[in-house]
């Protein structure tokens, strides 16, 4: 597995590699979600790279950048082992050298669910996915559904920008009790991981709702909100049934949804989501 760290060391490890490139932007201390990622770009791709890098951009004020999980030596393990042929590290100054200044807004679906609680994350979020995708220059980049909100913002993106480039959406990879993995579940004490899936529960039961034939909005999310509720260390940011690629909220589902919640588990903001087909 080749290494760069900066723009020309990327571009000429990227030269170097026989296409079609597929590519896994993270931010590192990687799980088995991610390495989901590297093995389904692996099936469709000659070369695949990936990046490491936690984009301080996509962190608001009140989100600990500094307290990010870091496992540079384990990720590079598991990459490695993973097939990746090149994985690019940059630092900040790579990123963001002195006198930056231009930003990627994509605006209607940015703003509701996750972008209303974090303002700025997914300016920060295709602000860096946009740079990442010029310098790498893949056929195809993989991103999770995990991160569905990430995925209805990126599409808009990168049709609005005419990035040349195929978004592959890889499903979500859950622990055996249907938990999500996140970085994030490291932070969850034991009495915390024991009633994580409770978000998996809650959107699990209004799919079965669905399945059985409701098709009300009010409905699904009402489910959602009630068994959260049984959950004594969970507390509801928001719970949503809304239109796939606009995010926007659904009276009556039709066409199939998008059913999302973000829910604190003590002070960790643990997010999940299930589409209905
Ligand atoms: P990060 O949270 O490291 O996630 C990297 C990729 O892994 C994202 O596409 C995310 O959706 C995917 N992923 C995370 N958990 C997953 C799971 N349980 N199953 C499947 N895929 C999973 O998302 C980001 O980084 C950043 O916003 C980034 C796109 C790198 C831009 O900075």
């Amino acid at each position: 597995m080749k290494q760069a760290i900066t723009l020309a060391e990327l571009r000429a490890a990227r030269a170097a590699l026989p296409g079609p490139v597929g590519f896994v932007p993270t931010m590192g201390y990687l799980h088995a979600g991610h390495i989901s990622l590297v093995e389904a770009a692996k099936k469709d791709c000659t070369s695949v790279v990936a990046s490491i890098f936690v984009n301080p951009a996509q962190f608001g004020p009140n989100e600990d950048l500094a307290a990010y999980p870091r496992d540079l030596e384990g990720d590079l393990r598991k990459l490695e082992s993973a097939g990746v042929d090149l994985i690019w590290l940059p630092t900040p100054e790579v990123i963001y050298p002195p006198g930056f200044d231009t930003w990627v807004e994509v605006q209607g679906v940015s703003q509701p669910l996750e972008g209303s609680s974090r303002p700025g994350h997914f300016r920060g979020v295709a602000t860096v996915v946009a740079k990442l995708f010029n310098a790498v220059q893949p056929q195809r980049a993989y991103f999770g559904q995990k991160d569905a909100q990430q995925v209805a913002v990126l599409k808009q993106m990168v049709h609005d920008l005419n990035f040349a480039i195929e978004l592959i959406v890889v499903p979500t990879k859950r622990e055996a009790d249907g938990l999500a993995m996140s970085s994030r579940n490291a932070y969850l004490a034991p009495p915390e991981r024991a009633a994580a899936p409770v978000l998996h529960r809650a959107l699990s039961a209004a799919k079965v709702a669905y399945d059985d034939g409701e098709r009300s909005g009010d409905t699904l999310r009402e489910i959602m909100r009630s068994t959260i509720a049984t959950e004594p260390l969970a507390r509801m940011q928001y719970v949503s049934c809304a239109h796939p690629r606009t995010l926007r909220e659904l009276d009556t589902i039709t066409e199939g949804a998008l059913l999302s919640m973000a829910v604190y588990i003590g002070k960790t903001r643990l997010i999940d989501n299930v589409i209905l087909d």
